[in-house]
């Protein structure tokens, strides 16, 4: 007899985004040439100096199993990065370290839901929120926020999608996939309806901190009230800032118990994360930011291009992301049209495979983030590729039959 999958498996969608990449290198495998604005991750090389401390930890022996928390010197690491960048005090038992932003979230929620639980996911949402917690018995409560909220949670929806089920609310700020930021005032509305709600948590996933625009700022909450810090996980990690996406290293900061529940877990599942690339992780949190900020300068000159392009092909209209790596344009106005093989884009994900056909472009689409109309596209990729994509694809949507109400 055949093994059999689990229900909860054969109900989980594959990543949208890791399926994007799939099908992108596909394509490139049958010798397609892909402007490839899917990729959710930096470009650039890790710099020199982490690279050089993982191998300075692989000689000196580090290539053993760690505690399943993480070597205390990162755990620090982390505690100083937070009291510096982010103004909150934790110790380093109130950290822990994992294989990933993305692990730390499942661990999170398998910690703490109960089969029913509620966890407010705000749309757009980064892919995996929903599944994640749906893995783990609790019940993604998705709402809308659209650009008329600047893809942001107002307090009036918090406050409404809140019941007595709400175990969590999830905020990622700056977002995957709008770049939208939170602004004190923004966060200050948000945690006066948390205080009066003492059942709610609130997850912050900060992985885009550092790729931040103009004087957008990342703040966290419990900077703000320190009333939060008994029912705030943060979460972050190495992958985008550093550009160490392979090298899977996230950290998380919250209530001891809390930590100790996912260290559990860990103990269990993955044992602990990289030793040496927690070496790497400490270099990355005390060297010198320059490598950071040089990424940073190259992001904010792909953001002009690409935001600029965006907003000159007719139909569409891009607002300008305040932080992460990503483009987040409106594209309803394009969709109802035929394409030249009299085929109707009714959605958006008609709309990236048009664009994949007809101009090699690959984009992701909006549904996948819980807001349709939409398109994804990611600015980490070179100057060229961001130029050369969006010229193949004007010429595609100019050779769209438009809706008559656009005519
Ligand atoms: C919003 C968000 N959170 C978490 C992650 C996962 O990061 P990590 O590589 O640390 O698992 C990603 C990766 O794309 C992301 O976009």
């Amino acid at each position: 007899m055949p093994i059999q999958i689990s229900s909860k498996v054969m109900r989980l969608k594959p990543s949208a985004s890791i399926a994007a990449k799939q099908r992108v290198t596909d394509l490139e495998a049958k010798g397609w040439k892909i402007y490839d604005f899917c990729v959710g991750e930096p470009d650039f090389a890790t710099p020199k100096t982490i690279v050089d401390a993982a191998i300075a930890a692989m000689r000196r022996g580090d290539t053993h199993y760690t505690g399943s928390s993480g070597i205390l010197a990162l755990r620090e690491a982390v505690a100083q990065k937070l009291s510096h960048d982010n103004h909150v005090t934790y110790h380093p038992s109130e950290i822990v370290v994992a294989n990933g932003a993305k692990q730390l979230i499942y661990e999170l929620f398998a910690a703490t839901l109960e089969p029913g639980n509620e966890v407010i996911v705000p749309a757009p949402y980064w892919v995996s929120y929903p599944d994640i917690v749906a893995l783990n018995g609790g019940t993604p409560i998705v709402v809308s926020c659209g650009p008329e909220d600047n893809f942001k949670l107002t307090a009036a929806s918090l406050e409404s999608a809140i019941t007595d089920k709400t175990r969590w609310v999830i905020i990622n700020s700056p977002s995957n996939p709008t770049g939208a930021v939170y602004h004190q005032d923004e966060w200050q509305a948000l945690i006066d309806v948390l205080v009066s709600h003492p059942h709610v948590s609130i997850l912050t996933d900060e992985i885009y901190e550092h790729i931040i625009y103009e004087n957008a700022q990342n703040i966290t909450p419990v900077a703000l009230d320190e009333r939060l810090k008994e029912r705030c996980v943060i979460v972050n990690g190495m992958s985008k800032a550093y550009a160490m996406t392979g090298w899977r290293l996230g950290f998380a900061a919250g209530p001891q118990h809390v930590m100790q529940a996912i260290t559990k877990l860990l103990g269990q599942s993955t044992t602990c994360a990289c030793s040496f690339a927690q070496s790497a992780a400490v270099e990355a949190l005390y060297g010198s930011p320059e490598p950071v900020e040089e990424m940073l300068r190259a992001y904010t000159k792909r953001r002009s291009i690409m935001v600029d392009g965006l907003n000159r092909i007719e139909g569409i209209c891009c607002t300008k992301p305040q932080g992460a790596f990503y483009a987040f344009p409106d594209v309803r106005a394009i969709l109802g049209s035929k394409s030249p093989d009299g085929s109707t884009l009714t959605t958006d994900l008609d709309l990236v495979n048009y664009l994949i056909e007809e101009a090699s472009v690959a984009t992701m689409d909006g549904t996948s983030y819980g807001l349709p109309g939409f398109l994804r596209l990611s600015f980490a990729t070179s100057q060229s590729m961001i130029a050369e994509g969006l010229e193949a694809m004007t010429l595609a949507i100019a050779k769209l039959d438009r809706p008559l109400a656009q005519a």
